[in-house]
Order: structure tokens, then C-alpha cells, then sequence
């Protein structure tokens, strides 16, 4: 039954975009297709999903939300990691159905104090769904300060690190309203801070649905691991072809 209503969702969003996949670049690690996310994974081998994807307020053409059976098939019947950006309001509903995340990062870019930005809130969440997370290799160096190092003590926390999954300040490509950053997509995601999401997930084989500019794809590669990025925004696709065929290993 379950299955019937996914194939439905499916079937309505391929009829909607009448989109076929065709891989637009190939590399010995990644590849980036132009086509439909909700409909090309199907024919895709991977074993984790991590994507920013479109959160559906119609602010471009293809910002149309997710269908929650997505996120479900993607967990449930393909059994495949999971990390996925939002909202924190909107991905809090969405961890709501799909069961309480391994992992809640929320990233708050460093950036934005004193400018504005073309994010449209201060801070957006990471909700990470998987049974082997690497969080060992995400801990941070603890400040100096000796309260914190013996509240730490007390609670049974390491006094010299701390988990870094709590609140990551990597500086964002797109805030401020500097004319060079007008250009960029308005949702693109720092690489660094895609390489600790790929670092906490721990998986040797990754997807993004909707990959935008392809910043899952650069940190994947510079990685040395495996990745496949899928776009509707041909754009996208060329861009983040551009930007993988700079990344040197
Ligand atoms: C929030 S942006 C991703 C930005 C990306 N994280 C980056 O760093 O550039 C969402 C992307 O999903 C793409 N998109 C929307 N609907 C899609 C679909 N059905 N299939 C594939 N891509 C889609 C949009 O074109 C957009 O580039």
C-alpha cells in the first residue's frame, strides 16, 4: 500500500516535469545529472542521501517541497542514511514523521552578524538519520575556559573536546548583499561544511537529489569519495560540472 502511494507521488511529479536523466558530467568519482531527483534515483545505487533540498516556498521555478513518502521510501525501503537541510520549523515536522534523527546540526553561518542576507533566516538545521555516525571525528578542541572544562567534568564529557553537532558556524558563499555574491545561488552551501557532514555520515557512496551547484559533489571529491549529484536547473548542472572539473586530487 505503502509502495502504491510512493509510485503515485512519483508518477505525479514525473508527469508534472516530463523530465528525463542524462548524465551531463563523468568523472573516475563523481557524476551530475540533469533530470528529476524525486524520479531518478529509482535506476541509482548509493548508500547515503545527503541534500539541501527545495524547501517549496516558490522563490524559483522548481521550489516545489519535497512529498514526505520521498524522505520515508528513502529510509524505509531503500534503507540508506539520510542528512537533509532545512528550516528548523519545517524540518522539525519532518523529523516528526520520519522518527527522531541520529544527529541535529544546526548551522548558523558566521558571517551574518551586522549584514544582510540572502538566507532568508539566521540559521538553518541538518537532520541526520544512520546507525554508524562518525561523531568521533567531528569533535572540536574545548575553549580554555576551566568552568566549562568542569561543568563538563561534571556531566561525564570529555574536558578537552566537544561535539561539534550542535552548532556549526561555517561561513556561508551567499550571505551578505556584497554585489559579487548576488550572482550565486542563494542556497549554496559551504563546502567545509559539507565535508563535516560527509565526515559525520561516514558513507562511501553519496547522492544528492538536488544537488544545486554541486558544493555535496566538491566536498565528496575532495574526499576521494564516490558521489552523484541530479539537478532540474540545467544551469545548476553546468556549474557544478564547472566546479568539479577544478577540483585537483
Ligand atoms: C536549495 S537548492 C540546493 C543548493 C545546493 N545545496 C548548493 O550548494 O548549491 C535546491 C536545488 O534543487 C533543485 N531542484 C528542485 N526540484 C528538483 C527536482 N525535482 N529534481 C532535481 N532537482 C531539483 C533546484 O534547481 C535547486 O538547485
Amino acid at each position: 500500500m505503502q509502495q502504491v502511494r510512493v509510485n503515485q507521488v512519483f508518477l505525479k511529479f514525473q508527469m508534472q516535469t516530463m523530465i528525463q536523466g542524462q548524465s551531463v558530467y563523468c568523472d573516475d568519482l563523481a557524476i551530475v545529472y540533469h533530470g528529476d531527483g524525486l524520479h531518478l534515483i529509482e535506476n541509482l545505487t548509493f548508500d547515503a542521501v545527503v541534500t539541501d533540498p527545495p524547501y517549496g516556498y516558490r522563490m524559483y521555478k522548481h521550489d516545489l517541497p519535497v512529498p514526505i513518502e520521498y524522505w520515508e521510501h528513502l529510509l524505509n525501503e531503500r534503507k540508506v542514511k539520510l542528512a537533509i537541510f532545512g528550516y528548523p520549523e519545517e524540518l522539525s515536522w519532518t523529523a516528526g514523521q520520519l522518527g527522531k534523527p541520529d544527529e541535529w546540526v544546526t548551522w548558523w553561518p558566521t558571517n551574518l552578524f551586522g549584514r544582510r542576507s540572502q538566507l532568508m533566516r539566521t540559521s538553518q538545521a541538518i537532520a541526520v538519520w544512520g546507525d554508524d555516525l562518525n561523531r568521533k571525528a567531528v569533535r572540536e578542541p574545548r575553549s580554555d575556559n576551566p568552568a566549562g572544562k568542569a561543568i563538563a567534568k561534571l556531566r561525564g564529557n570529555e574536558t578537552e573536546t566537544r561535539t561539534a553537532g550542535d552548532v556549526w558556524r561555517d561561513f556561508s558563499p551567499c550571505s551578505g548583499m556584497r554585489p559579487q555574491n548576488r550572482q550565486k545561488h542563494p542556497n549554496e552551501k559551504p563546502v567545509s561544511l559539507m565535508e563535516k557532514i560527509l565526515t559525520l555520515i561516514n558513507a562511501n557512496n553519496i547522492c544528492d537529489p538536488f544537488c544545486g551547484r554541486g558544493s555535496t559533489l566538491i566536498a565528496a571529491k575532495q574526499m576521494g569519495l564516490k558521489s552523484i549529484g541530479i539537478d532540474v536547473d540545467p544551469a545548476c548542472c553546468k556549474t557544478a560540472a564547472g566546479r568539479l572539473r577544478e577540483v585537483m586530487l
